[in-house]
């Protein structure tokens, strides 16, 4: 899955640029692996982590160290926009599906959670950063800070760090894409990403997101959903299951649920005073079209309700 975690040296440095709020802040990593690297960039600091994580082993551990993590895809998951100090990106180097590179799908499809003003942190290989990224990241990010690994861990992947400011004006600055594209014709001559005496970009604070959520609820997760719940707080205690007790839902059912329970067989059996039964039943309606040159039979799936009773004076009629 393109597992290759940033190096601790590489945290280090990357730390240095930043000056940490004084405030409380949220930071997002959408694919945050085992989450070491978010927790150490913003350790010691009033930053709260944010993780998604589309491997089992390496959500469980992420778990230990941030405060959230969303189990899955980055693609299913629901969070709140411009809601994070910090975008740590360090997307898988590969292709999907669609033979597209996931650094530049994952930044595309990720940018939209960072505050504007909001500090983006990239890391990809350099000869990845292409003429058509460049000018996508052009066009939301300014103020622009481009190195690459330390020499060590610069052998295996070749990658850089990237930074940049997340844009109030949206516009592609030329300047900026020639420097980006520059840099990633630079080879091991590009400026490797040194440990700052002074910190360069300020850091805006942020409120925690108002929804981060996981598309796969696991235990852990439906529980933080619930807590979260003003709803559930309200409605709880009267909807709590006791003592075989069958108590009334929260609110009366309108027609359209009573429909469902009698279609979905629930109410089968009897009722006061008559018996009832529903059933769904999917038929196939085939349709034959002449076209130019050629017919076409097209097939339709259609589903029909229907609830029989059986009143106590013995007659039978269908109700839907
Ligand atoms: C290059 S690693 C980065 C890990 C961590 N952010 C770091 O820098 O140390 C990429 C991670 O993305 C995860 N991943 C791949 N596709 C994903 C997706 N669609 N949503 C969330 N995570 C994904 C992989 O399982 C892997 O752990």
């Amino acid at each position: 899955m393109g597992y290759y975690p940033t190096p601790e040296i590489v945290i280090g440095r990357i730390r240095s640029f930043i000056k940490f709020p004084e405030k409380d802040f949220s930071v997002l990593d959408p694919c945050c692996g085992c989450g070491t690297a978010l927790k150490n960039l913003v350790h010691e600091t009033k930053g709260k982590t944010y993780g998604i994580e589309l491997d089992g082993q390496r959500y469980l551990q992420a778990k230990q160290k941030l405060n959230r993590v969303a189990k899955g895809g980055y693609e299913i998951a629901t969070i709140s926009n411009e809601a994070f100090s910090i975008l740590y990106l360090n997307p898988p180097y590969d292709y999907d599906a669609n033979g597209q590179r996931k650094e530049k799908i994952f930044l595309q499809d990720t940018q939209k959670y960072l505050i504007k003003g909001g500090l983006l942190i990239y890391i990809i290989p350099q000869e990845k950063l292409t003429t058509d990224l460049a000018k996508m990241i052009s066009y939301r990010f300014g103020d622009i800070r481009i190195y690459r690994f330390p020499d060590e861990e610069y052998k295996d992947f070749g990658q850089i760090v990237l930074f940049g400011i997340k844009k109030k004006e949206l516009g592609i600055v030329q300047k900026d894409v020639i420097n980006m594209v520059n840099a990633s014709n630079l080879g091991e001559k590009l400026e490797e990403i040194p440990c700052c005496q002074e910190p360069v970009y300020s850091l805006l604070s942020t409120p925690e997101p108002k929804i981060f959520r996981s598309g796969i609820l696991d235990k852990d997760e439906l529980e933080q959903c619930l807590k979260e719940s003003t709803l559930w707080g309200k409605i709880k205690d009267s909807i709590k299951y006791e003592d075989n007790k069958i108590k009334n839902p929260p609110l009366p059912l309108h027609q359209g649920h009573i429909g469902l329970l009698l279609a979905s067989g629930y109410l089968n059996g009897e009722m006061p005073g008559h018996l009832i039964k529903g059933e769904v039943i999917k038929k196939t309606i085939v349709t034959e079209e002449e076209e130019e040159d050629c017919t076409v039979t097209k097939e339709r799936e259609i589903v029909t309700v229907t609830v029989k009773v059986l009143t106590n004076e013995g007659e039978i009629f269908e109700l839907m």
